[in-house]
């Protein structure tokens, strides 16, 4: 990464130092990694490493067409798609922006307002729909449940940023199916399923053999093939002991990773963030590397900085105070997105930073401060990129997939991965650093889930049915 020429020299060093990741770092995180996947599998009270109901992947050969929803952090999608066998799928949604008002308000009301939604998107999307029978709905809910069957979910804790107490501990299928009643729709929700298992089923349908989905996005995670034999943690007598494959999807919950350990190489910005999220403690892992901290981060940092004089500070070097700085001062006013505008800014003047600043905050920046921007972007988002690596050749390595004789597939979505500037070609040059350039160019593909969450969602209502033998 350029020293850029007109910043603050002592401030970029500092910054460097403290969101540095050095090579030498990997090799001991990835086996730390590995330790804490393993003892997830055998241990409640770990990483959560949740064992689905989901047993089998798809063929790529299923078709119908069929209702799902995606409930992520940013977004609530109503979803119909079409499974249309060889790998094919077209897919109608209608998506809405989930307001910090139904984030932090009480989950009933949340699920209430998603049912509004489900009924909005059948008369608008699904006109020319005979829905004669019961339809069937998957359910993409992107927060840790705890699964006590393909379609019945307690909700863990939330995360990123939601409240809604009432509804943890309770299932949150039943809590949605109670909603879909009340309105009188002829839906029922038959499975749910993580977004990290959506994207690995949606990958698998276009590019059979994949056997890792992950999301990096608002959130981060991952779900994988596992043996059966492996999840000791379930007990013979539990329902989902016997798999009928021998194998079933586990989804990670890999954000809790050195939540108990302190593995993680965090440094003060990240402790404090912490402190002032609304579960200190936890998810330790996604707080350095997902979308809705890495940004909480940037924002920490250039607030402290024209706290201290050294941003925004104009020729009179005065420092600005709270009122002046408006909404950076407030948590989470800076979004993933705007981060991603700042870093891919390649204008010589850095024209979009200046006017951000100028519009949203009506700051004014000099050249210097738009570089340390710019820079504080770039050192944050590529530490988030190698962390992200070191997840991936974790399970990698766990699996022993270098071993076998075909390529890994491993399936990816979430906007960080998809739109941010620069984060997959940092991620895939970590891997190169893990591994070796020659090694993951011949055996690992990193692919775009199309649409992971939607389209898993529909291909997971697919096989409960199935399951069911409705299909
Ligand atoms: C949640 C996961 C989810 C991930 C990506 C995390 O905050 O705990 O369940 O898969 O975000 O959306």
């Amino acid at each position: 990464m350029a020293q850029p020429t007109h910043s603050h020299h002592e401030t970029i060093s500092q910054l460097t130092k403290a969101f540095a990741f050095p090579i030498a770092a990997y090799d001991g995180l990835v086996d730390q990694f590995i330790k804490e996947l393993d003892e997830g599998l055998r241990v409640e009270d770990a990483m959560p490493m949740i064992p689905t109901f989901v047993y089998e992947l798809p063929t790529g050969q299923e078709k119908n067409k069929i209702l799902s929803l995606d409930l992520g952090g940013t977004n609530l999608r109503v979803c119909r798609t079409t499974l249309a066998g060889n790998g094919e799928f077209d897919i109608v949604h209608k998506k809405w922006t989930i307001s910090d008002e139904l984030k932090k308000g009480p989950g009933k009301g949340l699920f209430a307002w998603i049912a509004d939604r489900i009924e909005e998107f059948l008369s608008t999307s699904c006109q020319n729909d005979h829905l004669e029978d019961t339809y069937p709905l998957g359910m993409t809910f992107s927060f840790p449940c705890e699964q006590l069957d393909i379609n019945v979910g307690k909700l863990i804790n939330w995360t990123k940023g939601f409240r809604g107490l009432d509804v943890v501990g309770h299932d949150v299928v039943k809590i949605l199916q109670d909603c879909i009643d009340a309105k009188g729709l002829k839906i029922t929700v038959n499975s749910l399923i993580n977004d990290t298992v959506g994207t690995l089923l949606a990958t698998t349908y276009k590019h059979p053999g994949c056997e890792i989905g992950i999301i990096f996005g608002t959130g981060t995670n991952c779900a994988y093939l596992e043996d059966q034999a492996n999840i000791t943690k379930i007990k013979p007598t539990a329902a989902n002991f016997k798999s009928p494959t021998n194998q079933q999807l586990i989804n990670t919950e890999w954000g809790a990773f050195g939540n108990k350990s302190g593995a993680l190489p965090t440094n003060d910005y990240d402790r404090r963030l912490d402190q002032k999220s609304s579960q200190p403690g936890n998810q330790l892992y996604e707080k350095m590397v997902s979308g809705l901290y890495v940004s909480e981060l940037t924002r920490i940092v250039i607030h402290d900085l024209a706290h201290s004089g050294e941003l925004f500070a104009g020729t009179a070097k005065t420092a600005k105070t709270d009122q002046e700085l408006g909404d950076l001062a407030i948590k989470e006013r800076l979004d993933g997105a705007m981060m991603g505008a700042f870093e891919g800014d390649t204008s010589a003047n850095l024209d979009v930073i200046d006017q951000h600043f100028k519009s949203h905050y009506n700051l004014d920046t000099s050249l210097g401060d738009r570089e340390t921007i710019k820079h504080i972007c770039q050192l944050i988002s590529a530490r988030a990129a190698r962390l992200s690596a070191v997840g991936i050749a974790a399970l990698i390595k766990k699996r022993e997939l270098l071993a076998k004789p075909k390529k890994i597939i491993v399936g990816i979505d979430g906007s960080l991965f998809n739109k941010y500037p620069n984060f997959r070609q940092h991620l895939e040059g970590a891997l190169n650093e893990i591994f070796d350039a020659a090694t993951v160019k011949a055996k690992i593909s990193l692919i775009h889930a199309e649409d992971g969450s939607g389209v898993g969602g529909a291909i997971a209502a697919y096989l409960a049915c199935k399951q069911l033998h409705k299909i």
